[in-house]
């Protein structure tokens, strides 16, 4: 998250919470990010109750300031404070008629350069076509209110279906509650998603499958047919051919009247290193090019490309600067083959392109 929504960056000093439940995820920030002041909200006082009885057994480490406040009050920002560098909102705007809403007040609490993650049903959630079936069976679905017959169901269900959500028959009731009833459910596709962060001032910098999906594409040399796509673009194509079940997704606000397609690094904007791979370098048999291996272990990607003698210099340098040195993207545009590099790297998570203050990612 810090490599692709804050390039060139330290970690995040001031974390929101937004929608924190129990407070499992604001322990779970606290342990990633120790130094960083964390404020957490959630809009039910009971849950709100126990994180902060939960948050006094784990005594010795920095306060976490729990809050009760509505995400779609206008005034969240009045509740929370501002200046945030990264907001996380995990498993909550699936569940509201109006995400945009909550989307637009999110960007008032975010610090210029900051970065909002969303955790968000995508279109294959197993939500999506498992409501409809229910229903015909005349089971309520917007709300839990026949669990026996609805375990019956899940039974059927899961005997008829290998997909990879498990036995949901034997889930817990508050699972059930979420996840399968409940009066509203956006399991929407990335390019929804997307459309209605754009709306109002958000742009995708970045997603959890993305780089795998691309390297998917790379891998069999499919992916020449999505060049010079942005990454938002990138992402929502790739979705719709292989739809989740779940989006996690880093968003970043968009200058104003910059979603326009540009090609990764265009020599104007600055190109950061992001540190998510582990490089490589060995001379080729012809000793004319460099054989560069790049290896993200913890997402499975490895992937190599030949590179000049020079193209292996300058990257030398961007890995040790961590941003790209003055002329470094100017020189490597100047080839077609170079150009098209750079936006692989961008969409496999080699490199972000943007501006320290969070202006445009674009692959
Ligand atoms: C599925 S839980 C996710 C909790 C936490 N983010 C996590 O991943 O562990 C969704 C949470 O969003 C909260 N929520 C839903 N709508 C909200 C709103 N309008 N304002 C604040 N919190 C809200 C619910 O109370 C619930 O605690």
């Amino acid at each position: 998250m810090q490599a692709v929504g804050r390039p060139g960056r330290s970690a995040p000093q001031r974390v929101l919470v937004a929608g924190c439940g129990t407070g499992v995820e604001a322990f779970v920030m606290r342990r990633r990010l120790p130094t960083a002041e964390i404020v957490a909200v959630d809009f039910s006082p009971r849950s709100i109750v126990w994180a902060k009885r939960l948050e006094r057994a784990a005594d010795g480490v920095r306060p976490i300031t729990f809050r009760v406040g509505d995400l779609t009050d206008r005034k969240i920002a009045d509740v929370v404070g501002g200046d945030f560098d990264l907001i996380t909102c995990h498993g909550v705007l699936s569940h509201l008629p109006k995400p945009s809403v909550v989307l637009e007040n999110l960007a008032a609490c975010l610090r210029s350069g900051g970065a909002l993650y969303l955790g968000v049903n995508g279109e294959a959630h197993p939500a999506t076509r498992l409501r409809p079936w229910l229903a015909s069976f005349d089971l309520a679905v917007d709300e839990l209110r026949e669990e026996r017959r609805l375990r019956e169901l899940l039974g059927l269900w899961d005997a008829l279906n290998d997909d990879g959500s498990g036995e949901l028959a034997t889930m817990s009731s508050s699972y059930l509650g979420g996840d399968v009833c409940g009066p509203h459910f956006n399991n929407w596709s990335l390019a929804r998603w997307r459309s209605e962060a754009n709306r109002v001032g958000w742009e995708v910098a970045g997603t959890d499958v993305l780089p795998m999906a691309l390297h998917l594409a790379a891998e069999r040399k499919n992916d020449r047919v999505l060049y010079p796509a942005g990454v938002g673009e990138l992402a929502a194509r790739l979705d719709q051919a292989r739809p989740a079940g779940f989006h996690r997704i880093m968003l970043r606000r968009a200058p104003a009247g910059a979603l326009a397609v540009t090609r990764a690094g265009d020599g104007t904007r600055p190109l950061h290193w992001t540190g998510l791979y582990t490089v490589r370098f060995s001379q080729s048999a012809e000793r004319r090019t460099v054989k560069v291996v790049f290896n993200w272990a913890a997402f499975h990607v490895r992937f190599e490309h030949e590179l000049t003698a020079g193209q292996q210099l300058a990257l030398r340098a961007l890995m040790a600067a961590g941003v790209a040195p003055d002329g470094w993207t100017r020189q490597w545009n100047r080839t077609a083959g170079g150009r098209r590099l750079l936006w692989l790297w961008a969409g496999l998570g080699v490199v972000v392109v943007g501006d320290a203050a969070g202006a445009g990612v674009r692959g």
